[in-house]
């Protein structure tokens, strides 16, 4: 594992936008996996300004997101489609139609966890898998439990991870109480995975994801067993 500390936020953004473009560089028609939040909005920021200087070139780029609420379709200003068309992808010349997000508004949410997997094996894989890290340990929205789930599923969302999303909504009962998220076979077999994460509150959960036992209490922690992982944190 490698662990990079940054001084700043923007110097971490920089860092995972280097990483992101050489993928895309060396690899063009890299499978990114993607994700939201406020961790990734200044690596999505730097690469948008990359591509529009002529630096990066995204139209060979496929990208499977994390995962979606349930409930949400992409014309909902909180759901992850749109946060990703917003932040991210109106902003490239990646092809729409090979951006995936799980759809939290299928009616067979179980079929739509299989097909997503399938998608992503039919792809061969996620290249470079960017995550960040709930304050309980969660990536995509695998929250702690007693076991590790494999595949595409819905969760029940935990009351700390509902409240820390409050921030995007107008209420905390706006927020959905479940997910589907991508499970950690796909999340462990990608080739490479970039982890960001910023601000003192993440300090301690790092120590334990990452220094402390492997537990799916700390979902995160599995992560240790995977050859080719970029940490980078920064405090501020
Ligand atoms: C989002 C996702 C989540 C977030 C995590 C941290 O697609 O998968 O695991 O990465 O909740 O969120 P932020 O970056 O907002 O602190």
């Amino acid at each position: 594992m490698k662990f990079i500390t940054a001084d700043t936020y923007e110097k971490l953004s920089r860092q995972a936008a280097n990483i992101i473009s050489a993928q895309v560089i060396i690899k063009p028609d890299s499978v990114l996996g993607l994700a939201t939040g406020s961790s990734p909005l200044g690596a999505y920021k730097q690469l948008i300004e990359w591509y529009k200087k002529g630096d990066i070139d995204f139209s060979g780029v496929t990208s499977v997101n994390l995962d979606e609420y349930v409930g949400l379709n992409g014309s909902n200003e909180q759901s992850y489609r749109y946060f990703m068309n917003k932040n991210f992808f109106e902003h490239i010349n990646i092809n729409i139609d090979n951006t995936y997000v799980p759809d939290g508004c299928a009616s067979d949410l179980k079929a739509e966890g299989e097909s997503y997997d399938r998608r992503i094996e039919m792809l061969g894989g996620i290249d470079l898998q960017l995550l960040g890290i709930g304050l309980d340990g969660h990536i995509g929205f695998n929250e702690p439990d007693r076991y590790f789930v494999k595949s595409t599923h819905v969760v029940d969302l935990h009351e700390s991870t509902i409240k820390a999303n409050s921030r995007f909504f107008k209420n905390i009962g706006e927020v959905p109480k479940q997910a589907i998220t991508m499970g950690m076979v796909s999340i462990m077999q990608a080739k490479k995975i970039l982890l960001i994460a910023s601000g003192k509150l993440k300090r301690e959960i790092l120590e334990k994801a990452f220094y402390g036992p492997i537990t799916p209490e700390i979902p995160a922690s599995i992560l240790q067993l995977h050859p080719d992982i970029t940490v980078i944190y920064s405090e501020n």
